[in-house]
Order: structure tokens, then sequence, then C-alpha cells
């Protein structure tokens, strides 16, 4: 079988195509880099692994041919752009080659929770656009809709050499599904590899969480845990998202993401979800403090 990863930079594409070449099924993969000097070096042996050149910014840099499956990813954008119409943009190249190259049985999304909305979760209505192009663009076609990456946390990796982290997860014991970038890329190789297997339906739509919710005690405990020392946790409130983005990220971007992190708190349309994702939900194995151990690097302390 022979896969295309469309962008394969971001850390989920990584994962998949880890997943991919470790699979007995043994399949070919073609990664798309906008910047071929991103690609990992362990990667360049495997004699079924290959580098292209392309963006999905630009249509004509993308061509399928003779891949089965698809897995496409819509990368974040941290510019002062329309995020809303940039996704509509990249999701419509990547939909065009997917048409173009008549030999694409499936095409795999990684989507989010929360993506069937198409107001009120700030970046994700990123992935609602995504959704909403690319719904028939194969006869085959997945959405992941993926809970909050665990991988999130290595902001606090910063500050924690000062002894403490900030979370925007609040209340402090408010329960949120998370999920670690790994079980992800199992979960889309697995997709992937199962090309030409009936689906109950196309979409199929499915949400993806980890082995239980965390709330930020948690997260403190777990940071704890692996650094063997107490970490002080300071609370971003919900009348400070706006600043605490802000600080780091341009005005609109920042928005986006004060309101994204807003729909998962009490009151919010991810708290409420009137719309819950119908059907299965399924669930990674890795725990929190498991990506925690691989993010501080085993035995150091910062
Ligand atoms: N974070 C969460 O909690 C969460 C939850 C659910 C879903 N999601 C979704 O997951 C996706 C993000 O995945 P991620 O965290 O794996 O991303 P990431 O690691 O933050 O990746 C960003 C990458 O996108 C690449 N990129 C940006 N613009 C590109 C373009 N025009 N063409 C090709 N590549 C481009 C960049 O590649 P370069 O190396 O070339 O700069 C960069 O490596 C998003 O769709 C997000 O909405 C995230």
């Amino acid at each position: 079988m022979h896969i295309t990863v469309v962008p394969a930079s971001p850390k989920t594409g990584q994962a998949t195509i880890r997943s991919l070449l470790a699979d007995p099924f043994n399949p070919t993969v073609r990664a798309y880099y906008r910047d071929l000097s991103k690609v990992p070096s362990e990667l360049k042996s495997n004699p079924r692994f290959e580098a292209v050149k392309g963006d999905v910014e630009d249509a004509g840099s993308l061509d399928f041919s003779g891949s089965d499956a698809v897995l496409n990813i819509t990368p974040p954008l941290y510019e002062e752009k329309d995020i809303i119409a940039h996704a509509r943009l990249v999701s419509e190249n990547v939909k065009a080659a997917v048409k173009k190259a008549e030999s694409v049985k499936r095409l795999v999304l990684l989507s989010s929770v929360g993506a069937q909305y198409a107001h009120g979760t700030g970046e994700i209505l990123t992935n609602h656009e995504a959704e909403v192009v690319l719904k028939d663009a194969a006869p085959e076609v997945v959405f992941v809709r993926c809970a909050y990456f665990m991988e999130n946390w290595a902001t606090a990796l910063e500050t924690l050499p000062q002894g403490f982290f900030f979370t925007t997860l609040t209340p402090l014991d408010h329960a949120l599904p998370m999920i670690a970038v790994q079980d992800i890329g199992s979960t889309c190789a697995a997709e992937l590899l199962a090309t030409g297997t009936a689906l109950p339906s196309s979409p199929h739509i499915f949400e993806l969480h980890g082995p239980r919710a965390y709330t930020s005690a948690d997260v403190q405990k777990a940071f704890e845990e692996m650094l063997g020392k107490s970490i002080e946790m300071r609370s971003v409130e919900k009348s400070g998202l706006h600043d605490f983005y802000a600080a780091v990220f341009p005005p609109g971007v920042a928005a986006h993401f004060a309101e994204m992190n807003k729909s998962y708190l009490e009151g919010g349309i991810l708290y409420e979800d009137p719309q819950p994702t119908p059907g299965e939900k399924r669930y990674g194995n890795t725990e929190l403090v498991d990506v925690f151990r691989q993010m501080l690097g085993a035995g150091e302390s910062p």
C-alpha cells in the first residue's frame, strides 16, 4: 500500500509516519515538506520513505498519483491572517489533488473535538472548515476528531525551571479529555492501512481521547512526580485569557485561542456539547506521565 502524508512536518504527521513505517504491513510513504531541511534524519535512510517538496498553499506542488490513501493535517497558522479562509484554501488544494489522483481511495483528516460547530470554538473553526471541504473528497473519508493534545503542556517547559507553570484549564478540578500524539499517530496509521475496508458511513467520524480525562491538579501532580519536587500552579482565569494569549500571539490569533480555550470551560459550547459526535469514541493508552517523561527527558531535571 502507498500512503501520502500532507503536510508531514507537524508532530502528528511525524507520529503517523513512524507508526506506518513500523507496521508489519510494510506500506510505502510519501511525505510532503514545504522545507526539505525539516525531514528527520532517521527517516531519510528508510527505503519505504520518500520526502518530497510541496506546500498545501500551492495546489500545483501536490501530486498524490499512485497513492491509495492520504493523511491530511490542517496546519495551524500563527500569523495575522484570516485563518478560516486559509484552512479553506489548503483543504481545497488537497481535495483537488486527491480528485486528480484517481488511485486515492481513502482520505483521513486529522481533525478536532468540536469540529462539528460553525461558531464559538475559535481556532477549532479551521478544523470545521477542513471537514466541510473534505467530506466527499474520496470514496472513503475518515475524520479523526482528537481531544486536547497532552503535548500542549510543553509550554510549561519554559517556567518549570523556576518551579511553576501556568494553566488555563479552570476551575482546577475541571477534567478535560487529553490524547498523546503517539496515540494519534497509531490511530491515523491504522485508519490509513484499513483503506478498502468498508466504513459504516462516509465520512466516518469518531472522537479520539486518552485513557481518561485530566484536571489541572492532575497535570501538576504529573509534573511533580516527574521532577521529584513540588511545582506551583498559576491559573489564568477566563477573564484573563485574551491578555494571556496576546502576550505571545498577534491580536487576531490571540482572540481565536482565547475563544477556543473558553469553549471547553464551563458555559462554553464544547462544555455543553449540544450536538455531540455520534457513534463511537476511541481511547489511546498513553498516560500524561508517559508524555511528560518523554518531554522532560528521562532522568533530567529542568
Ligand atoms: N493542539 C491540540 O490540542 C489539538 C487538538 C485537536 C486537533 N488539533 C489540530 O491538529 C493540527 C495540528 O497538528 P500538530 O500539533 O501536529 O501541528 P504542529 O506540530 O504545531 O505543526 C505545525 C507544522 O505545520 C507545518 N506547516 C505550517 N504551514 C504549512 C504549509 N502551508 N504547508 C506545509 N506545512 C505547513 C509547519 O511546518 P514547517 O516545519 O514547514 O514549519 C509546522 O511543522 C491542527 O489542525 C490542529 O487544529 C490540535
